[in-house]
């Protein structure tokens, strides 16, 4: 499983990818406003920072097919590299979804919220589905079994879209969805440093540090070598 950072904000993203295994950045059009700054130029310097390699999820602000793909294809230009579209499931973005992957642009299909819209936007040739677990967690569905299902159909029908989860609030959401097999996750910078907290860790390398220093003191592995 993938991981996607959530988030426009350049100097998490800068964090974030010295230290974890990040595959991309996505973001939305509330995300891009958090920070107020010339869109433009939020987006080129998120390519800067993750290189022409790593995935860019950008997403369209347009609502007609025609539109989207204008979007689209000037989006691509402006940052180039691994770059996706973004496209909300409705009617027109699935005709801009197949009218995209003509175009060679990669696809997102976005704000997934069931199995049937997972399908149909695959059918209509989208890279990515992304459900929003959170969001159905928040209304006492089920997140977790929605992407579980979506992966399910996905094999049974020998389907090549991969599932891009999204809308994460904490590691048990994320560890829950990697058990469905969904191929990545893109969640914000914050849970990043929350995957790999746990305070018995922090005991344990406590306790090797102080063994080591009443032998060896302050010196270091390659003091001694
Ligand atoms: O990429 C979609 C995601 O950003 C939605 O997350 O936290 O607004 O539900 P959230």
């Amino acid at each position: 499983m993938l991981y996607l950072i959530d988030t426009a904000k350049l100097e998490d993203i800068r964090r974030v990818c010295e230290y974890y295994p990040v595959a991309g950045v996505t973001t939305n059009p509330t995300i891009i406003s958090r920070e107020k700054g010339d869109f433009k130029k939020i987006i080129c310097d998120i390519r800067e920072i993750i290189g022409e390699n790593k995935q860019l999820h950008v997403q369209t602000t347009a609502t007609e097919a025609k539109d989207i793909l204008r979007e689209a294809e000037m989006i691509r230009q402006t940052v180039g590299g691994n770059f996706f579209i973004k496209i909300p499931i409705t009617k027109e973005g699935l005709k801009a979804t197949e009218m995209c992957k003509k175009m060679g642009i990669g696809v997102t299909m976005t704000a997934i919220f069931t199995q049937p819209q997972a399908l149909m936007a695959a059918r209509a040739g989208a890279d990515f589905v992304a459900p929003y677990i959170n969001r159905l967690d928040n209304i006492v569905s089920d997140g977790v079994n929605v992407v579980n299902e979506i992966v399910d159909i996905f094999k049974v029908y020998d389907i090549k879209t991969q599932v891009l989860a999204a809308s994460f609030k904490n590691v048990e959401q994320v560890h829950k969805v990697s058990m469905t097999g969904a191929h990545a996750v893109t969640i914000n910078p914050d849970l990043f440093d929350m995957m790999i907290y746990h305070p018995l860790t922090y005991y344990a390398i406590d306790d090797f540090t102080a063994d080591w220093q009443q032998v060896y003191g302050e010196k270091g592995v390659c003091d001694l070598l």
